[in-house]
């Protein structure tokens, strides 16, 4: 499994030092007992900072058309939809997030920040035990996953505390990763993501998370982003969110030929039902 899984990651993104068997193990036993893992410089530190300036110098140039962006994703993915910086702001939330599907083309400006985390996705699968590659594409139950790439701007920057899995949802709980490429203390001044603990314990992860870190955590275990307040950048972070495709999406007419548009608009609304 190991061989691989290091296989399956480009060779300069992990850091050189780190035993992979160790730290697969370690991250199972501190997941279970806390609901987080904190892995410290787990990505070398080229890589860390290809993507740190990557992310920057996207945002620096798309959060200026803020106005001119549609209203950013949370939910309701259809099966081959575009790849979407959307941005908003409301009392559940105030962030630019970009979307990046694995059926497209990967998005050039972002290519090592995409790259990253679908290696990371596939490191979560090993922790959580789950096949490799589980989630990669899209799965019969409509399982997949896809990068999202956020931005908390300065000045309140935010998203309310939520948990991702509930026992009674009919889908299987999954640990999230978190790459933080901006820092608290550094390029904002407070807020970052909070967890709560399995000790009932609220933490400020983003207190203890350096450059080339990651964190592991449960989706089930609540968390937020408190207001970032002032700074140099914002926060800014991604992770491949573990998610499901709207199943009326993957239905569609396949062969058009002969078929009365009467009947197309029919098909079209029985499959929406
Ligand atoms: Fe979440």
């Amino acid at each position: 499994m190991f061989e691989k899984l290091r296989s399956k990651i480009p060779i300069d993104i992990l850091n050189k030092e780190i035993d992979l068997e160790n730290f697969i193990s370690k991250a199972r036993i501190e997941i279970d007992k806390n609901g987080y893992f904190i892995a410290k410089k787990l990505i070398s530190n080229e890589w860390y900072h290809s993507c740190r300036k990557e992310a920057i110098e996207y945002f620096n140039k798309y959060s200026c058309k803020k106005n001119d962006l549609p209203t950013a994703l949370r939910g309701n993915v259809s099966a081959g939809m575009a790849d979407l910086l959307g941005y908003e702001k409301n009392t559940a939330w105030h962030l630019f997030r970009y979307c990046g599907f694995r059926w497209n083309k990967p998005n050039i400006e972002l290519i090592k920040v995409l790259e990253t985390s679908h290696s990371l996705s596939r490191i979560r699968n090993v922790i959580y035990g789950n096949d490799l590659e589980y989630g990669d594409f899209i799965e019969e139950n409509n399982f997949f996953t896809y990068t999202s790439l956020s931005l908390y701007p300065l000045g309140g920057g935010f998203l309310n505390k939520h948990i991702d899995f509930k026992p009674s949802w009919n889908i299987k709980p999954m640990i999230h990763f978190k790459v933080e490429l901006t820092h608290k203390g550094k390029d904002y001044n407070n807020g970052g993501l909070y967890l709560t603990d399995k000790s009932n314990n609220s933490i400020c992860l983003s207190d203890y998370v350096d450059p080339t870190d990651i964190i592991f955590f449960e989706g089930s275990q609540p968390h937020e982003i408190k207001p970032t307040g002032s700074g140099k950048l914002g926060r800014i972070a991604f992770f491949e969110i573990p998610a499901s495709v709207i199943p009326s999406s993957r239905k569609c007419i396949y062969s058009g030929d002969g078929i009365s548009f009467p009947k197309k608009v029919l098909i079209k609304i029985i499959n929406l039902l």
